[in-house]
């Protein structure tokens, strides 16, 4: 496995291999980012991991500080799932002047996740797009974990006519349910017990819904009231299309609920995929 630091020495690494899968994440890898690059695998020679903390994409009161970086046990985990070549560059190699052009993604940039964190998807999408010019991979496995994310990416990808195709991951869930992530660890024992409700409710909602239920707001109102009552505050349950995340019409039938609310300073993010039987 080879760690490559800069953008340099990646082109002329990648240069012996164009056929090439790539995932991008932040580190601080657990097993949500090892089922990606098991995906990715057997779809190319060469599996390429990115880990950069990209600035860009966190707000002014975010984590960007204290986002967990693990290097020693990433580059551990990446050499034991079989990963050929690591990308770790430093902010000078990824902005080695200020980011003045960014990709200004769709007003879907300003719903949902994007309302509750301006300018994130702007942040990704410009991050993104420079890794894929680095990596020039002809695929790329993002998590539906991040659903929105995946939304917006597929759709810069499509509109941008880049040449990569893009693939989606199902989440990678604790025993209890919760949805894997980095900002797990925030969880204090009391809240770590409570987490697996966010998915419980998603779980509760869908079940409804499979059951005739086709009161939106009901549904989403009760949800987060659930959550309240347990000392959540929620910013939002939201039943959409998984086309576009728009609100839905009686007529849709691929549906995807998504959810995120807030446990003591920890904020969690779920979602889950329904597809109902048709009229
Ligand atoms: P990060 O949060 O590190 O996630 C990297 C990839 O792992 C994303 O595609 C995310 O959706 C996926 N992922 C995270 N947890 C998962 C889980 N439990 N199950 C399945 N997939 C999971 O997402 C980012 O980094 C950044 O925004 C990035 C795309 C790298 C751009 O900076």
């Amino acid at each position: 496995m080879d760690v490559i630091h800069s953008v340099a020495a990646l082109r002329e690494r990648l240069e012996r291999v164009p056929n090439n899968v790539f995932v991008p994440t932040m580190g601080n890898l657990h097993q949500g980012h090892i089922q990606l690059i098991d995906i990715a695998k057997p779809r190319a020679a060469c599996t390429v991991v990115s880990i950069f903390v990209n600035r860009l994409q966190f707000g002014p009161q975010e984590d960007f500080d204290r986002y967990p970086r693990t290097l020693e046990n990433d580059f551990e985990q990446c050499r034991s799932t079989g990963v050929d070549v690591v990308f770790v560059p430093d902010e000078r190699e990824i902005y080695p002047e200020p980011q003045t052009f960014v990709v200004e993604p769709s007003d879907l940039q300003h719903i949902l996740e994007g309302a509750a964190r301006p300018k994130h998807f702007r942040g990704v999408a410009t991050v993104v797009l420079k890794l894929f010019n680095m990596v020039r991979p002809h695929s790329a496995i993002f998590g539906k974990k991040d659903y929105q994310q995946y939304i917006v990416l597929r759709d810069m990808i499509r509109q941008f006519a880049l040449p990569i195709e893009i693939i989606p991951a199902e989440t990678v869930r604790a025993d209890d349910g919760l949805a894997l992530s980095s900002r797990n660890q925030y969880l204090s024992p009391p809240h770590r017990r409570e987490a697996p409700r966010l998915y419980q409710t998603l779980c509760q909602m869908r079940d409804e819904l499979l059951q005739g239920a086709r009161d939106m707001q009901r549904l989403e109102l009760e949800g987060m009231a659930g959550l309240a009552r347990n000392g959540w505050r929620p910013d939002y349950i939201a039943i959409r299309r998984q086309a576009d995340l728009q609100a839905g019409t009686p007529e849709d039938t691929h549906l995807v609920i998504v959810a995120a609310a807030r446990l003591g300073p920890t904020r969690l993010i779920d979602n889950i995929e329904i597809e109902l039987p048709g009229p």
